[in-house]
Order: C-alpha cells, then structure tokens, then sequence
C-alpha cells in the first residue's frame, strides 16, 4: 500500500517507516524536521519537507493518491503542554484536523494515530486496559483524547477507518542498528540517561523517590519503539481485514523503576552515571503500566524487544559513538 508518514524523520516515525518499509509498504515521509533529521529517513529518497499546519502543502501530497496516512508529527512534552497550551492546540488538534480534512478531500481511508496513555490520566487500576476511564492530566493527553473523538466522527460521517495507538512509554532504537539520529533535547528518562552516561550532561535528576512504590521512585510500562512501530502495520492490516476502527494500547505489562533503569544503565554501559534525587515532578503519576491483552487478540501483537537489557543496550548502541 502507499503510505505517507506525517513525522517519519522522528524518532518514533523512523521505526514506523521502517517497519512498513519491512512489510513491503511504499512509504513516503512528510516531516518539517523540528525535531526529527533527515539523517533518520527511510527511504532517503521519498521525502516531503512539509508542515502539517499548512493545508495545501498536505492537500498537494495527498492528491498523489494515498491508501493510508500514518500521523505522528505531534509534540509529546508533557510539562510544555501546561505552560503552552496554544502550542500543542495549534499543532496537534488543529494540525490534525487539517490532515483528516485533506484525507476527506482525497479519498484517503486508513488512518494510523500516535495516541497516548496519557489520555488515561491518574490510574484507578492497574494494568490500565481500554476500558480505564480518560481523564488526562495534562494538556498533550488532552490533545490526544481530543482527536481520538474527532476520530470517531470521521468514521461514522466519512468512512475514514483508524487506528488509535495509546503508547505507553516509548524506548530503545533499532535493535539492527539503522536509525542514528539521536532526539534533539530529550527529556524521557532512558536518553537523558544515555546523555549522563555518554558525558553530554552532568547527571540525572531523579523526579522523587518517596511514591508508593517499592523503591520509592516512579514506574512506567517502557515499551520498544520497533514494538510500537510493528503495532502500527499490525493495526494497519487490522483495518483493512475487517473495514473497522480501533483504539488499543500498546505496552509491555512490565513496570520498571527510574532506579532499576538506572543499575541496568550502569551495568550494561559501565559508566558510572551520577544520579541525585530531587523533588517530584508535578503531574507525575507514582506508576503506570498497560494491560495490552487487546492489541494481542485483535493484532496478535505483543512487545517482543521490550525487556530492560534490549531497551538499554540499543539505546546505549546509538549513544556510544557520541561520548566524550
Ligand atoms: C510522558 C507522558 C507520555 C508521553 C511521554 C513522551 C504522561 C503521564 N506521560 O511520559 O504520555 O508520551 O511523556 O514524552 O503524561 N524521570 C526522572 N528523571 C528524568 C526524567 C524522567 O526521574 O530526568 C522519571 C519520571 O518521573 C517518570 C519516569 O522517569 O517516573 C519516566 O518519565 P518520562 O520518560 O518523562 O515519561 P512519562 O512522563 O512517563
């Protein structure tokens, strides 16, 4: 199928394109590398420097006929999403309603969305599975909450199908080594770990250590990015097969600690990585982890590379030429 991926120079788009390119998809990347780099596009070749905000721009690539439009040129920061909210509305609602529209306007019917788990919000259980209720906490899982009910109109009055991917924590990279780029600026744990480990930065911030959690700091459900990019063609053959939306979690049922990230970051590069602990950082929940028992049975998808050494060693792959 023709696929154009919106932020495929993107740390999480380079795996997705990747992995269509696997399966024998065409894809083309659109991408106005504010944060992705060109050096992290698949196929080199196949590239559209666009913005999702200008219409025409995305209405002039479509006309090109597409079967589906992978959308994940969003911005994630959390914290960021508080102090600008007209940023994230701006991009990632009216940016995402430009791209649906020109979708409409060209006949484009499969739909693949980066959601989040932050559409969930403070858990009142555990795994989260789909039937939690939503309730984000900060104003990017807003965002995304948002479109994934634009979304749902759109199926029903346009027959777009989609598929609404809440990614729990994304880590890792190519476990084969392709994807190089390193994220400008991150501010997940695992990189700002690698940034410690390689020497760019002094040492890690530990946000709390006294949740209610075994060792007092905050556990996230870290899941492999080559995972989440093979749930993207997953769903992708999901809605073609069946003519069907669906909204599924993506995670591994794992929960892992900042600090046993740290040790296993500690052991596996055999860098000493200084770390200090500092107050929490507000918004965040003491633990997060998925139920993904539904992405298995509608897309027998499971997280295959989603284990601590795989997540740190293939990060540490990337990072190592950069240390100084
Ligand atoms: C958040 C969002 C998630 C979004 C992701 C992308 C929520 C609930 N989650 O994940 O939806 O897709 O950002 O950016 O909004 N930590 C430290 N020191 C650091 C960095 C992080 O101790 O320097 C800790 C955090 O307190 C947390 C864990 O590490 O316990 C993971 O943090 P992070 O990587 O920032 O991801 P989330 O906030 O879980």
């Amino acid at each position: 199928m023709k696929a154009l991926i919106l932020g495929g120079a993107g740390y999480i788009g380079s795996h997705v394109c990747l992995e269509f390119l696997a399966a024998g998809h065409h894809v083309t990347v659109f991408d106005n590398l504010s944060s992705g780099t060109k050096e992290n596009i698949f196929p080199e070749e196949q590239f559209v420097e666009g913005d999702i905000m200008d219409y025409d721009a995305l209405s002039q690539e479509m006309r090109k006929g597409y079967d589906v439009v992978v959308h994940l040129a969003a911005f994630k920061a959390a914290g960021e999403s508080m102090l600008v909210p007209e940023k994230y509305a701006r991009n990632n609602i009216a940016g995402t309603i430009n791209v649906l529209n020109a979708m409409v306007e060209h006949g484009v019917k499969y739909f693949v969305f980066s959601s989040s788990a932050a559409v969930y919000g403070e858990p009142s259980y555990l795994p989260i599975d789909e039937k939690h209720p939503t309730n984000p906490e900060n104003f990017y899982g807003f965002t995304k909450l948002e479109i994934e009910r634009i979304l749902a109109w759109y199926d029903k009055l346009k027959g777009i199908r989609y598929a609404a991917l809440r990614y729990f924590n994304a880590a890792g990279y190519d476990p084969q080594g392709r994807v190089r780029g390193l994220e400008k600026n991150p501010a997940n744990l695992l990189p700002v770990i690698m940034e410690v480990a390689a020497g760019k930065r002094k040492e890690l911030q530990v946000f709390g250590n006294d949740y209610p959690t075994k060792d007092g700091t905050g556990i996230r459900d870290y899941v492999h990015v080559s995972d989440l990019a093979i749930g993207h063609v997953a769903a992708l053959n999901y809605m073609k097969k069946n003519d069907a939306s669906l909204i599924v979690n993506l995670g591994s049922e794992e929960g892992l600690s900042v600090l046993e990230i740290l040790e296993q970051a500690r052991r596996i590069t055999g860098k000493p990585i200084p770390a200090i602990i500092t107050a929490r950082r507000p918004g965040d929940p003491a633990k997060l982890v998925a139920g993904s028992q539904l992405a298995q049975k509608l897309l027998g998808w499971k997280a295959r590379y989603s284990d601590v050494e795989t997540l740190v060693k293939t990060s540490w792959n990337v990072y190592l030429p950069h240390c100084k």
